[in-house]
């Protein structure tokens, strides 16, 4: 098996995700280092003549792209988007995802979900069979967010997920999200029933919104050494 580098599988399916930008699309710009790949492509697109309107999923996204010249729009004046593309922390086969890494959660979900279509890029390292080694990110509200760790804790059990659930630090200072929001990490390792899981944690009021991302995605561009692979989700099952 021939060895590449995650960095080169990231490039890989950020090119064959530009591929399905088309003149006059609204696009929505996931967050991470796999989606920035596509935003870098996207830019070079863009000065090279490409009419796209873009909503950024977080500020470090909007910087990209506004250094890049891409052309920016709230998603209070655009309301639908054509396709976002993303990148994601885990990926099953049923294009179930875990995403959250990079405390952007939130945005992201309004947006792929205001989008016609959702397509996420990665390297292969993110496919999994089950989804919960990479630790759930949860958004929480700064209000009470100790009690809150303690109410996802016991709503969890319900989906058969436990384990150590811890407040997301950066540099020694509680992360903050660009929403003003806690992330809650829930290392549950795994994630047998993402459904209950999605339902419990819906449930509590201290939380905005959670890291599981179920029945959004359309299509996952998957590289790796042996190439890039192309997951659909089947319409029949929908
Ligand atoms: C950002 O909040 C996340 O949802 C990212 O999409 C996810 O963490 C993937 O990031 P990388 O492409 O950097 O792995």
């Amino acid at each position: 098996m021939l060895k590449m580098s995650a960095d080169i599988c990231k490039v890989l399916a950020a090119e064959r995700a530009i591929e399905l930008v088309e003149p006059g699309m609204k696009l929505g710009l996931g967050t991470g280092s796999t989606a920035s790949k596509f935003v870098d492509l996207l830019g070079k697109k863009a000065q090279e003549g490409l009419d796209v309107v873009c909503v950024p999923t977080s500020e470090d996204t909007r910087m990209q792209a506004e250094r890049l010249g891409i052309r920016l729009a709230s998603l209070d004046d655009l309301i639908t988007l054509d396709l976002t593309v993303d990148g994601a922390d885990e990926i099953d086969e049923n294009l179930n995802l875990v995403k959250g890494g990079g405390g952007a959660l939130l945005r992201e979900k309004i947006v792929a979900m205001a989008s016609e279509r959702m397509v996420v890029v990665a390297d292969h390292s993110k496919f999994v069979a089950q989804l919960g080694t990479f630790p759930l990110p949860v958004e929480i509200v700064r209000f009470g967010a100790k009690a809150t760790l303690q109410m996802i804790s016991e709503a969890a059990q319900d989906a058969e997920c436990f384990g150590e659930i811890e407040l997301r630090r950066l540099n020694g200072e509680y992360f903050v999200t660009d929403n003003g929001n806690y992330i809650a990490d829930c290392n549950f390792d795994e994630i047998a029933e993402p459904e209950t899981l999605s339902d419990v944690l819906e449930m509590l009021p201290g939380v905005v919104e959670h890291g599981l991302f179920i029945g959004i995605a359309d299509q996952a561009i998957i590289a790796g050494p042996d190439g890039v692979d192309i997951l659909e989700v089947d319409d029949d099952d929908e």
